[in-house]
């Protein structure tokens, strides 16, 4: 069972940790046979599962439906839920009260929200309700806006003071997106909570890619910062077209794969049907 108390000893211990994001029971299944310690169901959902151009469409209703499938494929894994912009924009109450629905719906481990200072007594009310909570800093997905963070000498020295203070409002955990290395390595240094980077270099405790770009399932270019560690997407493609090309050839299905009438019965039917 992986634990954020698990987490916590790794880094105590100086022992990396895995994370991927993933979206569904099927590949759930795959990533948690594979070993990883951290399944995430991001909101990045919105597009590599639904095809929008940002992830602020996805709701609460599917994020909860896709989180709870991950939890049924992944019983023994830390599970990070990943708060909507649609909760996220609706204020501390709401975010509670979602916050507690990923606890109660899916067995959701923790809940991690897009911050800023803002936001750091919502962060404090989430995490008195006694729902472990993970601030997402660096570069925020639902601002839209994809530079990266904590490469001037002044935003990295907010960037720093900004997650100390998320962890002195009792975040359990720190998520940091395209924020520049050696930034990640101090915040990662000088708070006691694990640090996990999705493209902010090597430094901190764990790292997290989403599935897809793991295994290349868009068969094209995937952002600076992740690596596919396959070509999956081209060999889903050469299979799809196979099977396409089997059935336009009469060649899929053959006999092997078809169920047949009990002994006897097809010349019952004959009678039957004249
Ligand atoms: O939306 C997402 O998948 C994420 C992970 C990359 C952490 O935020």
């Amino acid at each position: 069972m992986i634990t954020i108390s698990t987490l916590c000893r790794a880094k105590a211990e100086g022992r990396k940790f895995s994370a991927v994001s993933c979206y569904d029971y099927t590949s759930a299944k795959l990533v948690a046979a594979a070993g990883v310690d951290v399944l995430f169901i991001g909101d990045s959902a919105a597009q590599l599962m639904l095809g929008f151009d940002s992830t602020l469409p996805v709701t609460i209703d599917f994020m909860l439906a896709i989180t709870a499938a991950v939890r049924r494929a992944a019983p023994d894994r830390l599970i990070v839920a990943d708060l909507p912009y649609e909760s996220c924009q609706a204020g501390t109450e709401r975010i509670i009260k979602d916050s507690q629905r990923f606890v109660k719906e899916c067995s959701a481990d923790i809940v991690k929200i897009e911050a800023v200072e803002t936001q750091l007594e919502t962060i404090k009310a989430v995490a008195d309700a006694g729902i472990a909570v993970m601030p997402h800093l660096g570069i925020r997905p639902q601002t839209c806006q994809y530079k990266a963070k904590g490469t001037t000498a002044d935003e990295a020295a907010e960037l720093i003071k900004l997650a100390e203070r998320m962890c002195r409002s009792n975040a359990s955990m720190l998520l940091l997106e395209g924020t520049a290395r050696e930034v990640a390595k101090i915040i990662t240094q000088r708070v006691s909570i694990p640090v996990i980077s999705c493209g902010s270099g090597p430094d901190c405790d764990g790292q997290v890619l989403v599935l897809p770009d793991i295994l290349n399932l868009k068969a094209g270019p995937v952002p600076k910062f992740s690596k596919s560690f396959a070509d999956i997407g081209k060999a889903c493609i050469e299979a799809i077209a196979l099977y396409a090309k089997e059935v336009k050839q009469g060649l899929y299905p053959d006999d092997a794969h078809c169920y047949h009438m009990k002994t006897g019965e097809y010349e019952k039917l004959e009678k039957l049907i004249g």
